[in-house]
């Protein structure tokens, strides 16, 4: 993947800094059975309220079954699908609603759900891999066409693949795809002692 310089006032570690949301996917490398289950390993072991483990991944891999990858495809937003064509995997991430035990409402079933999805990123990243999460899909579709039960709501999905050579970067998707990554200042969202005090 290309390597985009962040802003940082302190030192992250190289997975973070190296995880960005790209479009430009090689159409020729799929992804190896081996790293999709490592994907979902990582996920498997996310934290989450009372070990509960809301999350549900249903991975579209074109190469193994490119029928249920155009299902998927088929899921996406207009404005996401011209890029998403060469994404190898599609996945779709669901949150329980419920707790497992119980079958009370879970509120932090999408909270625990985004550490999962976060976790996939990052093991991606570790492989090479690049993703790029979307909620720019149809949740009623993809419930649909899953059969997803009622008590689980389609979160979001999610690309993952290699980024193709700069050099074949789609003239459409240049500026998108080289712009660099940008954040609000630190200060705005992280505080020390108390509500405002920016870190
Ligand atoms: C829940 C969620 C939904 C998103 N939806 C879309 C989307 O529908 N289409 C899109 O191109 N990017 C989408 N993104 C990607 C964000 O725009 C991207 O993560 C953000 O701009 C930060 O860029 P970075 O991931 O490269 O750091 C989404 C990201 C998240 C986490």
């Amino acid at each position: 993947m290309i390597n985009k310089a962040i802003d940082v006032s302190a030192p992250v570690h190289e997975l973070i800094s190296s995880r960005w949301s790209g479009v430009s996917y090689d159409p020729a490398k799929m992804v190896d059975d081996a790293d999709l289950r490592a994907m979902a390993e990582a996920a498997r072991w996310a934290p989450s309220c009372f070990g509960d483990q809301p999350w549900r991944v249903i991975f579209c891999s074109k190469s193994s079954d490119s029928e249920a990858w155009q299902q998927a495809y088929s899921c996406l937003a207009e404005g996401n699908q011209p890029w998403c064509q060469h994404a190898p995997v599609l996945a779709i991430i669901c949150a329980d609603t419920l707790f497992s035990q119980t079958d009370e409402e879970n509120a932090w079933g999408a909270y625990d759900t985004g550490a999962a999805a976060i976790s996939i990123c990052l093991q991606a990243s570790s492989l090479g891999l690049m993703t790029h999460q979307m909620a720019g899909f149809s949740p009623d579709l993809a419930r649909e066409t899953f059969t997803i039960p009622a008590r689980y709501q389609p979160m979001a999905m999610m690309t993952i693949g290699y980024q193709c050579a700069e050099a074949d970067i789609p003239e459409a998707l240049r500026g998108r795809e080289l712009a660099p990554r940008k954040r609000n200042p630190l200060a705005e969202h992280f505080f020390l002692s108390g509500w405002g005090k920016g870190i």
